[in-house]
């Protein structure tokens, strides 16, 4: 990375991806932390890096590409080349609500999943207990600040990102 700071709040660490090469190699680095029935929730506006991030996510875990911004295809499964989990992808964006992500069943992948929604917050919480929230800010100068928060027990001693 060429240029990153990282500070830990409880168990939220915030990290500063200068590029789009920066962004996806954070998330190549939370990929490796990661394992079936994890729930990621990406937040920020349009065009902050949700689905980079989503990018970075799919070469750390070793899926079938390429993953694209989801729009007339809600959620995308992208099987694993390694043997590994497969990457649900999905965006919120046009849901309506926590009843229409029912009706998309990302419940059934699941457990056998890592998924990563984009524009998720205040819609899938309740699909996992335990879920990881990143969380994307742009700055002026177009470098982001990605803030990674851990809710659940399954996050409550260890983020999968470096302090
Ligand atoms: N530091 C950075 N981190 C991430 N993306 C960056 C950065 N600097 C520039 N970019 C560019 O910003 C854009 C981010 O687009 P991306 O599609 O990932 O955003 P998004 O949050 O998914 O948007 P949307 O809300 O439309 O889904 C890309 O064109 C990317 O190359
Ligand atoms: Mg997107």
């Amino acid at each position: 990375m060429t240029d990153s700071t990282e500070t830990t709040v409880a168990n939220t660490v915030a990290v500063t991806a200068a590029t789009d090469a920066d962004m996806r190699a954070l998330a190549r680095r939370i990929a490796a932390g990661l394992r079936a029935g994890d729930l990621l929730i990406l937040s920020g506006p349009l065009g902050a890096g949700k689905t980079t991030f989503a990018q970075g996510l799919g070469e750390g875990l070793g899926v079938r590409g390429p993953i694209t911004s989801p729009t007339f295809i809600i959620a995308r499964v992208h099987p694993s080349l390694v043997g590994g989990p497969a990457l649900v992808h999905a965006d919120a964006y046009r849901l309506g609500g926590p009843e229409e992500i029912e009706d998309l069943d990302l419940e059934a992948a699941l457990e056998d999943s890592v998924t990563a929604v984009e524009w998720g917050e205040g819609v899938v919480e309740g699909l996992s207990e335990d879920r990881l929230e990143i969380a994307i800010d742009r700055r002026p100068d177009d470098t982001r600040t990605v803030r990674v928060t851990g809710v659940g027990r399954r996050w409550a001693d260890r983020l999968p990102v470096e302090e």
